[in-house]
């Protein structure tokens, strides 16, 4: 009896998969096929797979051409998988020539010629029209956020708005954009609006952008007023629009791997939490000159109390900052404390001072620690009272990590998904509120 196999990730499936099916199934008696996971899929920075597993595996099942399905859940599987079943060929579309030449060492190895004309990738754009992205602001990330918006299916970043026609124009050259400096008719061009213009004109912005019936992405801190994240989040929701706050810790696989396991118990109760984010600034970036808005807590605040926010939430009791100043009055160092009916937490960032960028949570079992950078969270450990005991978890993270907030958002603007779990507009308002508190202290 020859053996075959074959992997994929059959999303909305289509002719070219049964294709490749049929002629797999022809080369031998018995054929297998693996199924790709979720989050494989996106362990492999493929974003925006739309069917849910079950269903892939079922479209596959009904071809009637698989005597087998099973999963491929992680890099490296094939070459056990066509050992564990004594597969005689390895067939695979040819997209992939080349790429798959060591399993020769194992088995025979057939490229089939892909269908012309037909991808998943096309599909989704059909069944789910591509959201043309406009962003204002052209600063540093908004060059980050082009480039990551390219490894995300659903969205083309097409237009830029500056006040300043020159500034777009230059933006907008470089990455081949059209520019505007008229707002009216920079919203008629978009669908989804990127705000990355100064944290203090965020509110003006997303109000309008939001009046114009768009969905808003906004950098963080997305506003620094409670009273306005309130307001804004209840329009969106009742006009059916989607308000997301670009935190991208919020959306990194690593980081709600870790938010997962640290609620599952494992640890006992979270009793405190204990986070780090510096990034030495050039002293003359807005950052670290802006006096109104500059300075470590409104740039890195929302990364630091996040994880508090989600793992003892958002109704803290007590909260003070106490802050190192540049001689012009920012803030370059701040340490805020927080207490929670749980738990203690510390957050500390800066700008001007150095320090190790670990997240560390403790438990009345264990006590959880992320491996710097934390905010990309990549590599975490679990530690006991027993030092011989180390559990270690990892994950990947792709490029800048703002191609994860784009895909989550499109999934929520398409109706794949009901809601964002992963930051709610309960933890965008009490970091707001935050802000907020910030803003007041005399310094
Ligand atoms: N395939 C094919 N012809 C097509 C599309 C896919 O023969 N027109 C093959 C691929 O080469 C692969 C298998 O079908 O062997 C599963 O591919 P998959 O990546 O799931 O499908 P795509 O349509 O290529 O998906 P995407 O656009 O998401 O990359």
């Amino acid at each position: 009896m020859i053996k075959v196999i074959t992997y994929g990730t059959f999303d909305l499936f289509h002719e070219g998969h049964y294709r490749i099916l049929q002629r797999a199934k022809a080369l031998g008696d018995y054929l297998i096929v693996g199924v790709t996971t979720e989050s494989y899929d996106k362990n492999r920075g493929k974003l925006g797979v739309i069917d849910s597993l079950a269903t892939r595996m079922e479209n596959v099942k009904n071809t009637g051409f698989a005597d087998e399905i099973i999963i491929e859940e992680y890099v490296g599987q094939k070459v056990l998988d066509v050992q564990r079943h004594n597969v005689d060929i390895f067939a695979i579309g040819s997209d992939w020539v080349g790429k798959f030449d060591y399993l020769k060492e194992y088995c025979k190895v057939v490229y089939l010629e892909r269908t012309k004309n037909i991808s998943s990738t096309d599909l989704r754009k059909i069944k789910y029209p591509v959201q043309r992205v406009g962003i204002i602001g052209n600063g540093r990330i908004a060059n980050r956020f082009v480039v990551e918006a390219k490894f995300v299916s659903g969205a083309n970043v097409q237009n830029v708005y500056n006040p300043r026609l020159e500034s777009a124009g230059r933006f907008a050259d470089k990455w081949e954009l059209t520019a505007f400096d008229d707002l009216e008719k920079f919203y008629a061009a978009t669908d989804l609006v990127y705000i990355a213009s100064p944290h203090e004109t965020h509110y003006e912005y997303i109000k309008s952008a939001l009046e114009h019936k768009k969905h808003v992405l906004c950098e963080k801190p997305m506003v620094l007023k409670k009273s306005q994240a309130e307001e804004l989040f209840d329009y969106a929701q009742k006009n059916n629009l989607i308000l997301f706050e670009g935190i991208k810790t919020a959306y990194c696989p690593g980081f709600n791997k870790l938010l997962g396991i640290a609620r599952s118990g494992k640890i006992g109760n979270i009793r405190n939490i204990e986070a780090c984010f510096t990034k030495l600034e050039n002293k003359n970036h807005r950052e670290l000159t802006d006096l109104n808005f500059g300075g470590s807590f409104l740039e890195l605040g929302s990364y630091v109390v996040f994880p508090m926010l989600k793992l003892f939430g958002t109704n803290f009791k007590n909260i003070s900052f106490e802050t190192t100043t540049a001689d012009n009055g920012l803030d370059i160092f701040t340490k805020v404390s927080m207490s929670f009916p749980a738990g203690l937490a510390t957050a500390t960032c800066g700008l001007g001072v150095k320090s190790e960028g670990r997240l560390l949570i403790s438990g009345t079992e264990g006590y959880i620690v992320v491996a710097p950078p934390w905010w990309k969270t990549t590599e975490f450990e679990i530690h006991y009272e027993d030092p011989n005991i180390v559990e270690k978890y990892n994950e990947n993270f792709f490029g800048d990590g703002l191609r994860y907030e784009l895909s989550d958002m499109l999934y929520l603007i398409n109706g794949i998904e009901k809601n964002s779990f992963k930051l709610t507009a309960k933890d965008s308002i009490a970091l707001a509120e935050i802000m907020e508190k910030f803003l007041a202290v005399e310094r």
